[in-house]
């Protein structure tokens, strides 16, 4: 009986991400059903959030200044939390050396997080188009602020991401089996209708949504994806776009709290997403969204737990062929980011993360 339970949840936990993922490779084989313009060029304001990234600022000011978009349409602004390392010097310095960008410098007195001092970009930000991205990541193509904008030409479109190339593995090489995985899904998500997982390194929106939805969340730590989010649960289309690359520095050391503290940020931004107020298109995606995050990876360890109380020659088998296919890197992959999760979720209930340590990348 235990036993046959504990095969039972096993079976669906494995079964129902597989389920979703069969369904988004459908959905990818849909047209976008979107207007693009390749010749739209929106004002736009690109904020950059800052707190000890002196080792990256400059580079990043590089990117941004390598853009092939119109300078008199493109508006940047650094906002530093009380850095103690020098970035805001550093960002005053590459500003006087390039004056011919319009760049801007909001520095604050004491550090309340991200999302705090995005709010603060937002408030004085002049562009139709509000691009937020990490001071750590590269933008290897020229034309990523172009093609960002491109989209926006269709009115549907209240939201762009990019999808993410890593760097560097990190150990037991599982972070690029993790993104090819997850740059699928968000794909087909967006073109299904929205997704409702938008990275850092690009996200861009419509200013004026985002202030109808109030900015960015100071209780959510994934903030970018909790704002595209409200803005597809308002009806418009949050999407990644297909040929938008973001480069993302893995952390040389910290990996595990890296991905900790991020999947505690997902599953704060899940936890706090409404279903009801979803659009009918959308409401597939984040019910599975939210069942994966939230709810199925804790089967993993009641399946085993049924299986090894119950102890019969079947459970025990079972349990020894699903230690076995550990060498198998998908599977493998899969399980840590199970591990990830629960670790997250459990995480969340003393510290939220809202105001993160910087890892070194
Ligand atoms: N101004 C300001 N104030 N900027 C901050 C603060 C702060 O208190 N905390 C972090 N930042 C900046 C960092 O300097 C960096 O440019 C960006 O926000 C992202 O922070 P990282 O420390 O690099 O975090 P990450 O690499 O894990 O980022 C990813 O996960 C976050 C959520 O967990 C990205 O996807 C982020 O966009 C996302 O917010
Ligand atoms: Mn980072």
């Amino acid at each position: 009986m235990l036993e046959t339970l504990g095969a039972a949840l096993a079976a669906l936990h494995f079964a129902a991400p597989l389920a979703y993922y069969a369904a988004a490779k459908r959905w990818l084989k849909t047209p976008w059903r979107l207007r693009r313009d390749h010749t739209y060029t929106p004002t736009v304001t690109v904020a950059i959030p800052t707190y000890n990234e002196a080792g990256h600022i400059e580079e990043k000011l590089d990117d941004v200044y390598r853009q092939d978009y119109p300078r008199d349409k493109l508006e940047i602004i650094v906002v530093d939390s009380a850095s103690t390392d020098g970035t805001a010097e550093r960002a005053k310095r590459w500003a006087e050396a390039h004056p011919d960008l319009n760049l801007k410098i909001i520095r604050e007195p004491e550090r309340r997080g991200k999302a705090a001092a995005l709010n603060k970009a937002l408030a004085e930000a002049r562009g139709e188009i509000f691009v937020i991205t990490d001071a750590d990541c590269r933008w290897p193509q020229r034309d990523a602020i172009r093609r960002a904008a491109s989209l926006f030409a269709d009115p549907a479109v209240g939201a762009v991401t990019c999808l993410k190339k890593p760097t560097a593995d990190g150990p037991a090489g599982v972070e690029a089996g993790y993104r090819s995985r997850y740059n699928l899904l968000r794909l087909a998500e967006s073109k299904k209708w929205s997704t409702p997982v938008f990275h850092g390194e690009l996200a861009a929106y419509r200013t004026e949504l985002l202030r109808k939805i109030g900015g960015f969340p100071p209780d959510v730590g994934a903030d970018d994806s909790h704002t595209a989010t409200k803005i597809a649960l308002d009806g418009h289309r949050a999407i990644a776009a297909e040929d938008l690359w973001c480069v993302e520095a893995v952390p040389r050391d910290g990996y595990h709290r890296w991905r900790i503290r991020r999947a505690q940020h997902l599953i704060q931004h899940l936890a706090k997403t409404p279903l009801r107020r979803a659009p009918p298109s959308m409401r597939p995606i984040l019910a599975a969204e939210k069942y994966l995050h939230l709810a199925n990876p804790w089967l993993l360890p009641a399946a085993a737990a049924l299986m090894a109380i119950s102890a019969t020659p079947a459970a025990l088998t079972l349990m020894a062929a699903g230690a076995a296919l550990l060498a198998l890197r998908p599977y493998r992959t899969w399980v840590v980011a199970q591990l990830y999760l629960m670790a997250a979720a459990a995480r969340n209930l003393w510290n939220k993360e809202l105001v993160w340590e910087k890892q070194r990348k």
